[in-house]
């Protein structure tokens, strides 16, 4: 609680002084949250925010993923927003245990972030190193950052996938990878083609590509 309130009053002392710095700050936690949405929240709530998640018809839960867009949770300050994403009763709940995973600075990016799905002018697109970016956004969940297969979702989920760093994605042809990320494969591999264009496709396609070095 003393840092938060030393990093407002701090935050609030250099945008007082430059404003653009101030305007940086912010962004940047936007930035950030943003990021971590992606990867970890949107599987489940959706990119918007609204429950419809890639994951969600998957997953046979016994409630659906909360709609983050809903006046219930727009309605809350970063604070309280914070506390319900940390302070969920996960005995017997699909919502995963964050702490765990996100330093709680960084959740507190991702709770600025949900504030702000409802304030469209807040969004931020994409830039050009496109299949990177898509990878960070909506793999590294499952494939890991590297795409060694390790990320948090594939130990929750109990799921092994290909190293890509390692040989055996050599023995896969563009063809097939490229089937896989728009037709999904297995039980929890998902289908992308709603979600991201052929272009994007390709471009993700690519990225995995590069990650083997021989
Ligand atoms: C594996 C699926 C899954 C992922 C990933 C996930 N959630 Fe959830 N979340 C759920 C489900 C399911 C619920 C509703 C559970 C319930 O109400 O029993 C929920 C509920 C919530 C709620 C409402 C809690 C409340 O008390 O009303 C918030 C806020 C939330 N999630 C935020 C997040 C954030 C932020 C992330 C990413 C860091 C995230 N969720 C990632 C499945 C997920
Ligand atoms: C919810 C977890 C999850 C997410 C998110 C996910 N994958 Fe997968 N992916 C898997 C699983 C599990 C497999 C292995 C499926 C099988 O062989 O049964 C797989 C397989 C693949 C394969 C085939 C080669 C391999 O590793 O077996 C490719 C290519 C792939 N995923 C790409 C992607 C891309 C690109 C994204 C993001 C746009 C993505 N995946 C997001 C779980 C996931």
């Amino acid at each position: 609680m003393f840092r938060y309130t030393y990093t407002l009053a701090l935050a609030g002392l250099v945008f007082a002084q430059f404003i653009y710095a101030g305007d940086a700050v912010a962004k940047e936690n936007l930035l950030v949250g943003k990021r971590l949405f992606n990867s970890y929240c949107s599987l489940c709530h959706g990119e918007d925010g609204q429950g419809k998640g890639v994951l969600t018809a998957k997953l046979k839960l016994e409630k659906p993923p909360a709609n983050l867009t809903d006046d219930k949770y727009q309605s809350q300050n970063v604070e309280d927003l914070l506390r319900l994403i940390q302070g969920y009763n996960r005995d017997n709940s699909t919502m995963p245990d964050w702490e765990q995973v996100i330093p709680e600075r960084n959740l507190r990016n991702v709770a600025a972030y949900v504030l702000a799905l409802t304030q469209t002018d807040m969004r931020i697109r994409g830039d050009a190193r496109r299949g990177r970016e898509i990878f960070r956004q909506s793999c590294v969940a499952c494939h890991g950052y590297k795409g060694t297969g390790n990320g948090v979702l594939a130990k929750i989920l109990k799921v092994k996938m290909i190293n890509y760093g390692s040989k055996s994605i050599t023995q896969i042809s563009d063809k097939e990878i490229i089937k896989t990320i728009t037709e999904g494969k297995g039980e929890f591999m998902p289908p992308w083609k709603s979600t991201l264009s052929s272009e994007e496709i390709k471009d993700v396609a690519s990225y995995i590509r590069s990650l083997f070095k021989p």
